[in-house]
């Protein structure tokens, strides 16, 4: 079988024993799969940096992609009527200020360039002028170009205004440390399918019980109302809807790998290692990436365009997924790139393989100008 690597923001590989957790079935009513439910939801709260006894965060999962579990939080934890205030830096900013505007919130976005983080400053400034903007959304590691926002920072100045702060962390979750007790976050939103390395299909949202609690009657939507789906998890231990079972075992497996590895800490170092060794590789062969060390996130690397008449990303695609390697096309919406992920069940030496094939595609395209320009 030829299964390539996925160099990608997600699905990504995952190990073959998570793919084996999900060879049984399970019924929704099952006592066994209503503990491994609680166990999950646990075990994220705890990743989150909170004590699940102490009942101060919950972790209310939603079937769906990483976006249903956006739109339900904002849906959920938002007001109608309420004031929302985006940061966008990239297409996944983009897209919560398109929920948000859907959803009929009144919504302000303050943008920056993709390669340009949010001021904590300017955020200072919009809340102290707008006392309106209850709710700020922002994303921590922004996949399209790959920067990494300043969450510490900004969460310092939401929490000093007494607003609340939303967090989409879905490509940084349990790679990066988020400590919602600290940081005093209203919410952080995350996947099954992205650092922690399970299989795709479920959304989750850590968020403050007081939220949550406040939060009934707001949703728009039935199926992506995240205070019922929290009180009806709460009481019957059960999904309000078909929960998806076998992504739910896997993920169980998933988070069981994730403490073994040394969890956030352990993952953390294993996807930067990842990352130093396809930054260094690819610019020794003449690649520029795009950001710069202290913007980039060891999640995934955006690279240019090379400027050779020779290059076609199609073509270097599918000539490297021929050699086992799937990357994934550029996102940015000025410069043309292309980007190479560093998660998931990947280990330096396979961002070795990764730059050698690059290597022999390059020779076998006859590209000479890596560079941009
Ligand atoms: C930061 C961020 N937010 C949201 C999403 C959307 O997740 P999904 O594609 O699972 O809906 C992604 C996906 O890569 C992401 O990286």
């Amino acid at each position: 079988m030829n299964v390539p690597l996925l160099l990608t923001p997600g699905p990504l590989t995952t190990s073959g024993s998570v793919k084996r957790a999900m060879l049984r079935d399970w019924g929704s009513r099952d006592q066994g799969f209503i503990a491994l439910t609680a166990r999950v939801r646990a075990a994220l709260v705890r990743i989150a940096g909170a004590d699940p006894e102490e009942g101060v965060y919950s972790c209310v999962p939603i079937q769906g992609s990483g976006t249903f579990a956006v739109e339900a939080t904002i849906d959920t934890l938002v007001p109608r009527g309420a004031a929302v205030l985006v940061l966008a830096n990239g297409a996944y900013g983009e897209r919560i200020a398109k929920i948000a505007e859907r959803l009929q919130r009144t919504c302000t976005i303050y943008r920056t360039e993709e390669t340009e983080p949010p001021s904590p400053a300017d955020i200072d400034k919009l809340l102290q002028d707008d006392p309106a903007l209850s709710h700020i959304v922002m994303v921590h590691c922004e996949t399209t170009a790959g920067i990494l926002n300043p969450l510490a920072e900004i969460a310092e100045v939401v929490l000093r205004h007494g607003r609340a702060l939303i967090v989409d962390a879905m490509s940084s979750f349990g790679a990066l440390p988020i400590d919602v007790t600290r940081l005093g976050l209203t919410a952080v939103i995350a996947s099954s399918n992205k650092c922690l390395e399970g299989v795709p299909g479920m959304g989750f949202v850590i968020a403050r019980t007081d939220a949550l609690r406040a939060a009934e009657g707001n949703a728009v939507s039935l199926s992506l109302d995240l205070a019922e789906q929290w009180q009806y998890m709460e009481k019957t231990g059960q999904w309000r809807f078909t929960p998806p079972t076998h992504v739910l075992a896997a993920f169980d497996q998933a988070v069981t790998e994730f403490e073994e590895e040394g969890g956030v800490e352990g993952r953390g170092r294993r996807y930067a290692e990842n990352c130093r060794v396809l930054v260094n590789g690819m610019t020794a062969l003449g690649f520029e990436p795009l950001l710069s060390h202290n913007l980039q996130a060891p999640i995934i690397v955006t690279f240019r365009t090379p400027a050779d008449p020779n290059y076609e990303f199609e073509r270097f695609y599918n000539a490297l997924r021929a050699r086992g390697y799937a990357i994934y096309p550029g996102k940015l919406t000025k410069a043309d790139s292309f980007r190479i992920g560093c998660i998931g069940r990947i280990y330096p030496k396979d961002l070795e393989g990764a730059i050698a094939a690059v290597k022999s595609v390059v020779e076998e395209m006859g590209i000479k100008r890596l560079g941009k320009a």
